[in-house]
Order: structure tokens, then sequence, then C-alpha cells
């Protein structure tokens, strides 16, 4: 039996992240590896320490390889349909410190092709393009540094990359894809194709230079289906199979496994307006009793406080902080009113930073984007 729930472009109910590693073959990120790690970066952030990032392929090989002196690069993506909200920007939060700690460079790919695609949503290429210029923006004004940035969108790359896509997709068997995506006959055959398309940034550099290049993945599970089918492929073309270290999904705020897109009242989009915000989180999900009185007599439980997870995921990077919020959930001195409002606080705040940062990185869109 497989975690059927969590599909590449569908994540249904509850998410079983122990079961995902076990049944795919991901291994837990342990304190010895947490101990590697650091001796690269020094203290780790907070998205490992609290075991977001959780799981990974072969990271401990990559970490040999940087040791010998053989770099990696990073590689991630989005795929552009609507605004972003703060659960995808965790991957990029994430893959942008391990920039940072390693001096590496990362390609970042924006299908923009893939949605278009793979789902029904009424838009043009174009209109899509439109978008993915703003989530291109949210993704910069994070800091990635411009030298070792490049980021490219699949319809202005099909150059460089549809030579490499079709080396890819000679491996790829119709039955393969419909095991792994669930596809069926009456899928279109570009989104049979799509996934050959993620696949290249995964060995590009080593295209490029001739030489293979050691390739390291940030993604969130729902991903690793597309380099399930990747890493055999890559092997078999000579190049190494890329490592993959795995985050788990922001909830919802209403508690569901993972914020959706289309349901816009259980995310905070990063467009949002402190209002919406306020809303939104007023009508959150905590793990509070039904009164103030039962609550402070048995207190409430952080794992489903909704409130308490946009801090540990997010808005709370002092872990002395966050014990405080989540210790006062757990024992009833902190009331959801209180709760809310930090939250509230919390959130507006790094919304107005990021929306200015949005603009200063606008001039700089074009030193990041790479096309044919
Ligand atoms: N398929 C991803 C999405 O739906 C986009 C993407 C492309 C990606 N390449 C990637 C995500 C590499 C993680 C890693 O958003």
């Amino acid at each position: 039996m497989s975690p059927s729930n969590i599909g590449a472009y569908k994540v249904e109910g509850k998410v079983d992240y122990d079961l995902f590693a076990e049944q795919y073959g991901l291994k837990q990120i342990d304190k010895e590896l947490e101990k590697k790690i650091e001796k690269y970066t020094g203290p780790l952030h907070f998205l490992l320490k609290r075991k977001i990032f959780y799981a990974h392929r072969e990271l401990d090989w990559i970490l040999d390889e940087y040791e010998k002196g053989n770099p990696f690069y990073l590689y991630t993506g989005r795929a552009p349909s609507g605004p972003m909200h703060i659960g995808h920007l965790i991957p990029f939060v994430f893959a942008k410190w391990l920039q940072d700690k390693f001096d590496v460079d990362i390609y970042i790919q924006i299908p923009d092709e893939e949605k278009f695609l793979a789902k029904d949503l009424n838009q043009s290429l174009d209109e899509i393009h439109q978008v993915a210029i703003d989530n291109v923006l949210d993704i910069i004004a994070l800091g990635f540094k411009k030298k070792k940035t490049k980021i490219f969108f699949d319809t202005q790359y099909a150059g460089k990359m549809y030579k490499q896509a079709v080396r890819v997709a000679k491996h790829i068997t119709f039955s393969t894809v419909k095991d792994a995506f669930g596809y069926g006959n009456d899928t279109n055959i570009g989104a049979l194709f799509y996934t050959s398309m993620q696949a290249v940034p995964a060995f590009l550099k080593s295209a490029e230079e001739g030489h293979n290049i050691p390739c390291l993945i940030p993604l969130a599970i729902d991903q690793d289906v597309h380099f399930r089918v990747a890493r055999d492929v890559l092997a078999k073309l000579g190049y190494y199979k890329p490592s993959i270290i795995y985050t788990k999904f922001l909830p919802s705020l209403n508690g569901e496994s993972k914020m959706s897109s289309s349901n816009e009242r259980s995310a905070i989009y990063l467009n949002d307006t402190p209002e919406a915000v306020k809303e939104k989180v007023g009508k959150a999900l905590t793990g509070q009793q039904a009164t103030a009185a039962l609550q402070k007599k048995h207190g409430g439980n952080p794992d489903a406080c909704m409130v308490c997870q946009y801090n540990k995921f997010f808005f709370e990077p002092n872990d002395k902080k966050l014990e405080y919020i989540l210790n006062g959930e757990r024992n009833g001195t902190i009331l959801a009113g209180e709760h809310k409002a930090d939250l509230t606080k919390k959130i507006n705040a790094f919304l107005r930073k990021h929306k200015s940062k949005r603009e200063h990185y606008r001039e700089y869109l074009d030193d990041y984007m790479v096309h044919d």
C-alpha cells in the first residue's frame, strides 16, 4: 500500500509523513546527519531543527562530495497558476539558506506550461505568463544571490531544455507515468511529457559543463513522484541521481494537511491585505477548548492549533519564543484571542516587508532570468 492521497496535482486528507518516507524509501534526517550539515552551515535553520525539512535521499553523499571539493548546485521550482501563499515560500526560504551557507548556484524552474497542461484552469499561456512574473518577484525578494541564481520559464528556455527533455522522455514509457501519476487514456499528451521537462534542470548544469555535478533539490513531498521517475532515467543517461531534501506542507488555516490554492480562506497569500489576514487568522482552527474557562483548566493541543503551527513553520524563528507560545497553548495560559492577535501582527509585519522587497527587486528581475 502506498499513501495514495499525495499526488503531484492533488493532496487530500491527512498526510502521514513517516509512512510516506517509509513507503518511498526516503531516510529521515537523524542527529548524525544534522551534525554533518552543521559542520558546514553553523547553527541549523529552524526548518531543520523543527523537522519541517525532515527527510532526504542521499544528502550524506552530497555532503561527502562537498567535503572532497566537489560542490553541488541547487535546483527547485514553482509552477505558476496564481498568487503564491506562505506555504509555497517555504522550500525557497530553505533553498536560499542553503545557497548562502554553501555558497552554491541555484537553478529555479518556472514551468509555465505545467499547470496549463495538467489542470483544467481555463487560463491562457499568456495569462499564466503574467502570474509567473509575479511569482518570480516573490521568489527573488527572498534575496537569492544574483550571480549564482538562474531562473527560467520553460516556454522561454525551450531551446536549451527541449533537447535534454527528449533524451529523458525516450526512457519513460506510458505505463511508467500511468502508474506514477495515475494518468489514464484521457490524459493529454502534454501532461504525459511534462515530467521529462521537470527532470532536465537536475542534470542541465552537468550537460552544459560537460562533467557530472551533484545536484540537491529541496522540495515538498508531493514533488517526489517526478524524481522517483527521473532519478532512474538520469542514471541511465550517465548522470548522477539528484539528491533530495523534503519538506512537510504548511497546514491550511482550517487544519487540513496542505494549504490549498483553491480555497482562498485556507491560506495566507503574499498579496493579502492586513484586513484579510486579520479575518483569516480570526477564523483559524485552534486547539483550544470550547470556553476560556475550560481552556484555562485543561489547556489545548499545539499540534492541532493552527496558530501554533504557523508560528512553528514560519513566523517565529526564535526557539525560546516558540516554546513560550506552544506552552501557553498547552497550559491554557494563552487564550485564542491573544494568540491570534499576536500571529496577525507577525504575518502583517512580514507581508509589509515582503511587499517592499518585492518592489525593490522588480528592477533586478532581468539579472536573475535566463532565456534562449
Ligand atoms: N512541479 C512543481 C510545482 O507544481 C514545480 C517544479 C518544477 C519543481 N521543478 C521543480 C518543484 C523542482 C520542486 C523541485 O510547483
